[in-house]
């Protein structure tokens, strides 16, 4: 297994590409699965979970292709008539978002055998919202032999309002709905950013989708939907991780590509903890100071603060001058870097969803182990920060979002290489 070296106490300054976003990549390439015929995504990041899905397209009868050269962020999906409509165990249990395609296969095929994803490090991550919905448009649910079965000859539409607020089930469901017969309403939908692209996208392949972005998602049902070739938008988490990693190092750092109106509950809190963001022409620049003011933060659904930045933002109030409160209300299992973090000289106590970070003057390096994906993050941050060498293991989790992230970190002056085994 992978491992990567980080000798810290460097700062960081320079300019980053953000690369596509994966929590859209991998939304918009199941949504291909309703049209047959040739499509293509651009912008998108050649990471573990897109090459998982990929393959399990491939299983489907689908072929799926990385372009190369200049395209080489380019992916060519070709959907033929017939799908096998079965995602198996062995790839869902490595990537819960496999359940994507569960929705589009359903109203497609009129049938569809996904995994049931399981337990995660996070926290056991339900579907149960996903499934009640595909109920309320007429699917027959049915579990059996740790699978989850779904069927409908033709989907119909109807009025469904989430009880708890969930990314991939309103993607899920606004993808069944596109071939629904009649009007499908979402109440209590989720508001990311990756929703408001999902819509774009089906929009741009002949569905009708409006209030995208907002609680309430209407859609229309069509016949129908055509091929489409379409552009990923940047990661806003993986934006948000060098901006932390600059505000961390006193740095200097231009987020090439950025979008601030996805990033807007992050870039205030970096502001609370005195750095400087400026928002500039091609991105976002984050300007760290001496002194880091501590500051609470509670992560909650878009336009909150979002989960996935929690074990980043610790690592930089863990050194602030001050006591800070972090609330975690999205995930009931989410402080697992915090084990790691104290290893490296954090104080961080935890009582339920609440971790009580008091600021030291140092971090040392230590040899630590990633959890997953957001706290491996977490741990290289930490290491950019920490006195000495840190040695983070378990890197396979960071390779599921982070496109290159040691090769930009590098080129920003950072000390960091990966061994590989
Ligand atoms: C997505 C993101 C993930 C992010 C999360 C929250 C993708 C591929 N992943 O995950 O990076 O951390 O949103 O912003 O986009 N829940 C239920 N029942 C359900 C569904 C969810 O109880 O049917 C609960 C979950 O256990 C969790 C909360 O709702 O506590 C939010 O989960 P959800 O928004 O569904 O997360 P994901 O879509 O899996």
């Amino acid at each position: 297994m992978d491992r990567i070296i980080v000798e810290g106490g460097h700062r960081l300054v320079g300019e980053v590409h953000v690369s596509g976003a994966k929590n859209a990549a991998l939304p918009m390439l199941a949504a291909l699965l309703l049209a047959r015929g040739t499509h293509c995504l651009r912008n998108v990041p050649d990471l573990a979970d897109v090459r998982t899905l990929c393959n399990l397209f491939e299983i489907m009868g689908a072929k799926a292709e990385r372009g190369s050269g200049s395209r080489a962020d380019a992916i060519t999906l070709t959907i033929g008539d017939v799908l096998e409509p079965e995602a198996p165990y062995e790839l869902v249990r490595t990537m819960r978002a496999s359940v994507l395609v569960l929705g589009p296969l359903v109203a497609r095929c009129g049938r569809a055998r996904v995994s049931l994803p399981g337990g995660c490090a996070i926290g056991a991550r339900p579907i149960d919202q996903h499934l009640k919905g595909l109920e309320r448009l007429g699917a027959t649910i049915v579990l059996e032999h740790g699978y989850v079965e779904a069927r409908a000859d033709q989907l119909i539409g109807g009025s469904f309002t989430f009880d708890v607020i969930s990314v991939t089930g309103t993607e899920n469901l606004m993808m069944a709905a596109c071939l629904a017969k009649g009007r499908t309403v979402l109440e209590n939908a989720a508001c990311e950013p990756e929703i408001v692209a999902l819509a774009n996208l089906l929009n741009a392949m002949g569905g009708r989708v409006q209030g995208a972005g907002t609680p309430v998602i209407t859609i229309e049902g069509v016949e129908a939907m055509h091929p489409v070739e379409f552009p990923i938008i940047p990661d806003r988490i993986e934006a948000g991780t060098f901006l932390v990693a600059a505000a961390l190092t006193q740095g200097d750092i231009l987020v090439k590509g950025a979008l601030p109106e996805h990033l807007e509950a992050l870039l205030q809190k970096l502001r609370d903890t005195g750095a400087s963001i400026t928002v500039e022409a091609g991105g976002v620049r984050c300007q760290g100071d001496d002194v880091i003011l501590p500051t609470d933060v509670k992560t909650l659904p878009h336009p909150g603060f979002p989960t996935d930045m929690q074990a980043q933002l610790m690592v930089l109030l863990s050194v602030a001058k001050g006591s800070s409160m972090v609330t975690e209300t999205v995930f009931e299992n989410r402080f697992m870097h915090v084990l790691e973090l104290s290893r490296m000289g954090a104080d961080i106590r935890i009582d339920g969803k609440v971790a009580l970070v008091k600021g030291v003057q140092h971090l040392s390096g230590a040899p630590v182990m990633a959890t997953d994906l957001r706290a491996s993050a977490s741990l290289i941050l930490a290491g950019l920060r920490a006195r000495g060498q840190t040695e983070i293991r378990r890197v396979y989790h960071l390779d599921r979002g982070y496109e290159r992230m040691e090769e930009k970190l590098r080129a920003l002056g950072a000390h960091i290489e990966r061994v590989k085994r």
